[in-house]
């Protein structure tokens, strides 16, 4: 591909300015909530120390050999997810517009997280939850009633969303390089100090040993668990922003000449790295609080997707300087959670310039605007935690590790791709991918994945996830997930606008594909 082609793309789609760009962009799509609210909870209620092992096999058996098969799609088919798939193979397009969908489905809720880090970045101030960092969260501040649905809105959530979401269609329309790159390269640096500095706060809490040992001690027997297997596949491929698109279309924005197992290792392995980090000051954080109330660990922190709003404040209020460190915590995840928020939904924003004939401001609007309306319909309201906890519920399980099986069964078994793909990887990558990685990605995770589906779905059905209604398990747990397999299904019949090109545009692994 020669400069011109280059300098074309960068003007038509959009690129990253260089290697180091894109690695702070995906570095920062990788870590997120996933890392900073989500590890901790999903490691506590599977098990706490005993999440470690799986998570760390999950990791290098599903989550490095899937980030690679991510970054090989994008960067040899220079489209977004749908684009992608299809310059593979045309039938395969579907897919993509499924990972399309979750992606819309996360955002929407993404950001209303967010939203709350922000408001709990001043509360931290004045400690405003007082003596009751729970009765605040659930009751004060997001006023949430019995589950089901209601449309009553809380301005002290709905104010921070609209926010968040401001600032996110100011970077959206800036665009791949003046928005999400040039946003990664502020944030990334602020948010590793900032959390570092947390975490060494957190280490100095009297106590933190205590909370280190509840994470670090493996309990074997969790591990006979599928559950807690299942948990760290999922939480993998969230964190490591895999499996819904967002990682094929950052690869398609990055020049051509670049190593792209390489850079996948250092985002991988900065991901995983941000999240032990994570795991250790919280843990550390909920040893301090264990030995001020005089309880083990396992008891100290309520459960469940409140954790970090409920253990940090107790903590913030306890803690010398807590002030800071509640600045620093939710600070980090706003940082975190909105260079995550916008690669979500460039996945999106990608999907439609491809397919419609758009400009990056028109396309930008057309999918924040109404992501911004349902977005604040839905989680601003009293009812928005408890749809939100079951969206994420089943948009994980149903939605990325379901499409992350099939695609990977259709790439490897039903198109046959890998070796292009490989092949691909391996014209300049610096890790070289062999039949250790077409095993691991045509054998052994999808096997390990649908087993951990089919253990999933099975327990869904047997028990009512966390005891919600089972119409409100219906309504947005199963017909959501089922929405987007029938949105991607139909979207997929739409017609590409005039022009496009369904050949991957001048493959340069030519000569060794198939190799
Ligand atoms: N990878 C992002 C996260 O961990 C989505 O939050």
């Amino acid at each position: 591909m020669s400069e011109q082609d280059t300098l074309e793309e960068a003007k038509t789609r959009g690129m990253f300015s260089s290697r180091r760009v894109f690695i702070l962009a995906a570095i920062g799509s990788a870590v997120g909530l996933g890392n900073i609210w989500r590890f901790p909870y999903v490691a506590y209620e599977n098990g706490g120390g005993a999440f470690i092992i799986p998570y760390l096999v999950a990791l290098l058996t599903a989550g490095i050999p899937f980030l690679f098969l991510d970054y090989a799609l994008g960067h040899r088919n220079r489209g977004s997810a749908p684009l992608s798939f299809a310059r593979l193979s045309r039938g395969t397009e579907g897919l993509g517009w499924w990972q399309v969908g979750i992606c819309f489905m996360i955002a929407v809720y993404y950001a209303a997280v967010i939203a709350w880090a922000v408001r709990y970045t001043f509360f931290s101030f004045g400690k405003a939850w007082g003596s009751d960092p729970e009765g605040f969260f659930f009751g004060d501040f997001l006023q949430a009633g019995e589950p089901g649905v209601q449309t009553d809105l809380v301005p002290g959530v709905l104010w921070p969303l609209v926010i968040v979401w401001l600032a996110v269609i100011v970077i959206m329309v800036a665009g791949v390089q003046n928005g999400i790159g040039a946003t990664s390269v502020v944030f990334i640096p602020v948010l590793i100090v900032a959390f570092a500095a947390l975490v060494v706060q957190a280490l100095l809490l009297d106590g933190a040993g205590e909370g280190l040992e509840a994470l670090f001690t493996p309990d074997w027997g969790a591990l006979a668990e599928p559950s807690v297997w299942g948990a760290a596949f999922g939480q993998i491929f969230f964190s490591l922003s895999i499996g819904f698109g967002i990682m094929i279309t950052y690869a398609s924005y990055v020049h051509r000449h670049t190593d792209m197992t390489g850079s996948g290792s250092v985002v991988a392995f900065s991901n995983s790295g941000f999240e032990l980090l994570a795991g250790i000051g919280v843990f550390a954080a909920l040893g301090f609080m264990a030995q001020s109330s005089g309880a083990p660990v396992s008891e100290v922190a309520s459960d469940g997707i409140g954790l970090a709003f409920i253990a940090f404040p107790a903590i913030i209020s306890e803690a010398p300087a807590g002030a800071l460190i509640g600045v620093l915590f939710f600070g980090s995840l706003v940082l975190a959670g909105i260079t995550s928020l916008v690669s979500v939904i460039e996945v999106v924003i990608s999907a439609v310039r491809d397919k419609f004939e758009m400009s990056r401001v028109a396309a930008a609007l057309v999918v924040t605007v109404p992501c911004t309306v349902i977005s604040l319909a839905f989680f601003s309201t009293t009812s928005g935690i408890y749809v939100l906890d079951i969206v994420d519920h089943f948009i994980n399980q149903f939605g990325i590790l379901l499409v992350a099986v099939v695609s990977m069964l259709v790439l490897a078994w039903g198109v046959r791709a890998l070796p292009t793909l490989a092949g691909h990887l391996n014209h300049n990558g610096s890790v070289h991918v062999g039949t250790w990685w077409r095993v691991l990605v045509s054998v052994v995770t999808p096997v390990a994945l649908g087993y951990v589906l089919i253990d999933g779905f099975l327990a869904d059905l047997r028990t009512p996830y966390e005891g919600y209604p089972t119409w409100m398990l219906l309504t947005f747990g199963w017909a959501a997930a089922a929405a987007v397999i029938v949105f991607g299904f139909l979207a997929a019949q739409v017609s590409w606008r005039p022009g496009t090109a369904l050949d991957p545009p001048n493959p340069l692994e030519q000569a060794k594909e198939g190799a």
